[in-house]
């Protein structure tokens, strides 16, 4: 890491001097957060429970698309009797959603990352980027996990970034359509994988303001296999057992 890269107390800062920013008082916590395949399943979830709190960019392939998820959004959280009188969505291309986020979820499914980063990579220069994801395969009636030769999705991930990147491993067991649902605290652990101290600590706020879930530091990136492998085991057991939605709570 160069240490001539800003810290991200200076992100927070820029966030919050943003002429984009139209609040007057934002909270204290308050970023700009782009989730790249935003329009998807784990995209709602997060967008809706983050949105309080945080501006937030939903990036598409297709900018139409990512303006009427965000719309979309915005009404499903009316329709929950949120208070969005305060609350800003907003949809655009992955290019320019990754360009004015301070922090960036890669949020496509793992077979689509390196063709969906290559066009973003300049934006993500000194930004925290986010993973959630996870190499995996259904081999007949089960799933199996599928790691690239670095040994996980994010190690491949961070080799195909700049190397001022932050990158964060997190948020892999979590069900998305509980996710989205803000009346239920999901009681779920997320396991945080990263390198960076200040880029986890701005993980933990961000996952505590959730409401929803403990956020539990899994160790280096290096680790971050530990964590995505999960995903295929709850999901197997869900299948082989029928159950539903499952999640991780160590005790
Ligand atoms: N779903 C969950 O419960 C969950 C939970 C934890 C972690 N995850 C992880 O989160 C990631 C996203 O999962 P998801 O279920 O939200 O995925 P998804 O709904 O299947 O897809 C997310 C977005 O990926 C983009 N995408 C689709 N096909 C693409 C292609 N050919 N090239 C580039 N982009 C493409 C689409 O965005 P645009 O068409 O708008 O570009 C789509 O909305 C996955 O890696 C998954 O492992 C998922």
């Amino acid at each position: 890491m160069h240490n001539t890269n800003p810290t991200n107390t200076d992100l927070k800062n820029r966030s919050h001097s943003s002429p984009s920013s139209r609040r007057e008082s934002p909270a204290t916590n308050w970023m700009k957060i782009a989730i790249i395949g935003g329009t998807g399943h784990l995209g709602e979830g997060l967008s809706i429970r983050w949105a309080q709190k945080n501006e937030i960019i939903i990036g598409s392939r297709k900018p139409e698309k990512a303006v009427e998820a965000a719309e979309r959004y915005l009404s499903e959280m009316k329709s929950i009797g949120c208070d969005t009188s305060k609350v800003e969505i907003r949809g655009m291309g992955n290019k320019d959603a990754s360009n004015v986020a301070d922090l960036i979820v890669l949020a496509v499914p793992y077979k689509h990352v390196f063709k969906t980063l290559e066009p973003i990579y300049s934006e993500l220069e000194n930004k925290i980027l986010v993973t959630p994801i996870v190499p995996m395969k259904k081999v007949g009636d089960h799933f199996e996990y599928t790691p690239p030769k670095q040994g996980s999705a994010a190690l491949a991930i961070q080799e195909s970034v700049p190397d001022s990147t932050k990158v964060v491993s997190v948020y892999h067991n979590i069900p998305s359509c509980k996710l989205k649902d803000t009346s239920c605290d999901l009681g779920y652990d997320a396991v945080i994988c990263a390198d960076d101290d200040e880029a986890k600590q701005m993980i933990i706020d961000l996952t505590k303001e959730m409401n929803c879930l403990r956020p539990l530091y899994g160790g280096p990136l290096a680790v971050s296999n530990t964590v995505e492998s999960i995903t295929p085991l709850l999901l197997n057991l869900a299948i082989m057992n029928n159950l539903k939605d499952l999640g991780v709570n160590f005790s």
